[in-house]
């Protein structure tokens, strides 16, 4: 069992931010990566066609016999979980609940979250965070420019500051002590989301906390990967030639090995 591979899947390439963080930490394992390219994005759609979606999605990799499923996706984990969990045997984890646990620790328990236009529908992060500290004050927004800011490789110029300021404005004037980046594409944003809300406010990225809980429930379970150097494998269920170039930047690496796949 400890010599499959993780299945990580996303919407497309945004969850190269979740993939690079596991990669970092469990240096050992065989990782497979699906972005479903063809269908991007899922932030704007409806609770039913993204479950249905994150179903075939993980279908795919479970095929590929993976020990373990990420769903590196915020509005997939947010709305498609429990259809997960319940379709599939074998462990399935999501960014929401790591997340979560680790703004848990905000010390004036006034936490800003952002996401796209379905995680914050959903609801899901204000109702994890409260699960853990039940007087929180939960301040959401969603912040849908962002994506395509990180996709043209603008996170850090003068609009994305701009944008920031715009979305952010109502989560500086309600006194956050701590923000979760919800949404796989945000980590790119940090430096500009830092400058905007200054030194005083906690990024909380969902990606490097999903990475911990992985590793934490591979040294539990005894899942690891005895080995170092494990294999990389991307799938895409469009042309690759977009995720290739984008990705880079996500990945913080040249991409090879990309392969378009149909799922569904
Ligand atoms: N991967 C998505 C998320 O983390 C962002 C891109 C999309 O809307 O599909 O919510």
């Amino acid at each position: 069992m400890r010599y499959r591979a993780i299945g990580i899947f996303d919407s497309g390439v945004g969850g190269l931010t979740v993939f690079k963080e596991i990669a970092a930490l469990l240096p050992g394992e065989n990782l497979i990566y699906l972005g479903d390219t063809a269908r991007v994005p899922y932030g704007t759609k409806s609770v039913k066609t993204v479950q249905r979606y994150a179903l075939e999605a993980a279908e795919f990799l479970v095929d590929q016999g993976v020990k373990l499923l990420v769903v590196a996706c915020n509005t997939a984990s947010a709305v498609a979980l429990p259809a997960l969990r319940e379709r599939f045997k074998l462990p399935v984890i999501g960014v929401i609940e790591p997340g979560a646990r680790r703004a848990a620790s905000s010390r004036n328990r006034r936490i800003g979250v952002i996401g796209t236009e379905g995680t914050i529908n959903s609801g899901r992060y204000p109702e994890a965070i409260k699960a853990l500290v039940p007087d929180a004050e939960i301040f959401s927004a969603a912040c849908p420019l962002f994506v395509p800011l990180a996709e043209e490789g603008w996170a850090e110029h003068e609009i994305a500051r701009l944008t920031a300021v715009e979305y952010l404005q109502p989560l500086i004037q309600a006194r956050i002590d701590t923000l979760v980046l919800g949404c796989t594409h945000y980590p790119l944003l940090r430096n500009t989301l830092g400058k905007v809300l200054g030194p005083g406010v906690t990024l909380v990225d969902s990606a490097e906390e999903t990475a911990k809980l992985v590793q934490q429930l591979f040294r539990e379970q005894g899942l690891a990967h005895p080995a170092h150097g494990g294999n990389r494998a991307f799938f895409v269920t469009d042309v690759p030639t977009r995720f290739e170039a984008v990705g880079r930047a996500f990945l913080g690496a040249q991409l090879t090995k990309v392969e378009q796949v149909q799922i569904g």
